[in-house]
């Protein structure tokens, strides 16, 4: 392969499933790095991911989906009534949904031994990914695996952690789910990640509008608008017109908290050199 094609391969857009988002963020996803799907109960996070990884598995990829919270078999049942035929891809060996729930239910216990072990994650999910060539990931939802269930506030550190490891020993392209933050502030998360699509259900007048905001997007030309959106059967999420906001609605996005991530001085140590800052060396750089 040129230098020329292998460099276009690399900067090629990864297509997100989502009809009429593509056009909006220069045709996709930066290949490699970690997008988070945001939004309250039902706004359709699911869906997102279910999408994301549908449009790989549609054009021939293989991908992986972490459940935390449903059961692998209730999932099934979701994209079903969307109209997807889940089932099939990992009968094929194309999809692997991986069931994390067991991992947090055995985790009681001395509060030292709660801390989730990202970096066994990782390592698991990286077997898998590899064995199968794996294009795409979904964690859904990513919060349970960086929220310490301990009194330490680790949980910025383990986000940061997680994020690195995921760019690092992976060489997918990934899709994290995260629920509202209670004071509707950016999640750590958020900030961590390349890309951040923000979902919202509210009433307006006598109906209840969807709307999905690029919060964020690394590396691409976004005008920052708030669209319209309808779930429909064998599409999902369909992106229509810009919102426009009338008098009735409800708080506008730009109101949202915003908080700078909050550093506790515990760095992770990624690499061990002795020193602390590493200097970028381009030429060591292999993305
Ligand atoms: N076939 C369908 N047609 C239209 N809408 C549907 C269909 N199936 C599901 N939905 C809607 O999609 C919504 C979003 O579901 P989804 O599971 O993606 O949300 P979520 O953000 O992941 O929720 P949670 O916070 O519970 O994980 C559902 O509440 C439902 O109203
Ligand atoms: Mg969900």
């Amino acid at each position: 392969m040129s230098e020329k094609t292998e460099k276009g391969e690399k900067n090629k857009r990864v297509g997100t499933g989502v009809e009429g988002l593509d056009p909006l963020i220069q045709n996709g996803f930066l290949p490699g790095k970690s997008y988070v799907v945001t939004g309250d109960a039902g706004t359709g996070k699911t869906t997102a991911c279910l999408q994301f990884l549908l449009k790989g598995l549609t054009s021939g990829e293989k991908a992986v989906y972490v459940t935390v919270d449903e059961r692998p078999t209730d999932l099934l049942d979701s994209a079903a009534s969307l109209g997807w035929d889940l089932q099939s891809f990992v009968q094929d060996k194309n999809l692997v949904i991986l069931d994390a729930a067991p991992y947090f239910s055995t985790r009681a216990g001395p509060v030292k031994e709660r801390e989730v072990d990202v970096q066994r994650i990782v390592t698991d999910l990286a077997s898998h990914i590899t064995r199968m060539e794996a294009k795409r990931l979904a964690i859904d939802p990513v919060g349970p695996l960086i929220k310490a269930d301990t009194p330490s506030g680790r949980s910025e550190e383990q986000a940061r952690l997680l994020i690195r490891l995921l760019q690092t020993q992976l060489q997918t392209t990934n899709m994290l789910s995260s629920g509202r933050t209670e004071d509707e502030s950016s999640s750590v998360e958020e900030f961590l990640a390349a890309g951040v699509l923000s979902l919202r259900m509210f009433r307006q007048s006598d109906r209840f509008v969807r709307t999905l905001w690029i919060k964020k997007m690394r590396g691409t030309a976004v005008v920052p608008t708030e669209y319209e959106f309808n779930i429909t059967k064998g599409k999902g999420i369909v992106l229509l017109s810009p919102y426009i906001e009338s008098a009735a609605a409800v708080q506008p996005a730009a109101e949202n908290g915003h908080r700078p991530p909050q550093t506790n001085g515990s760095a992770p140590t990624v690499e061990d050199s002795g020193s602390i800052l590493q200097p970028f060396e381009p030429e060591k750089a292999s993305k």
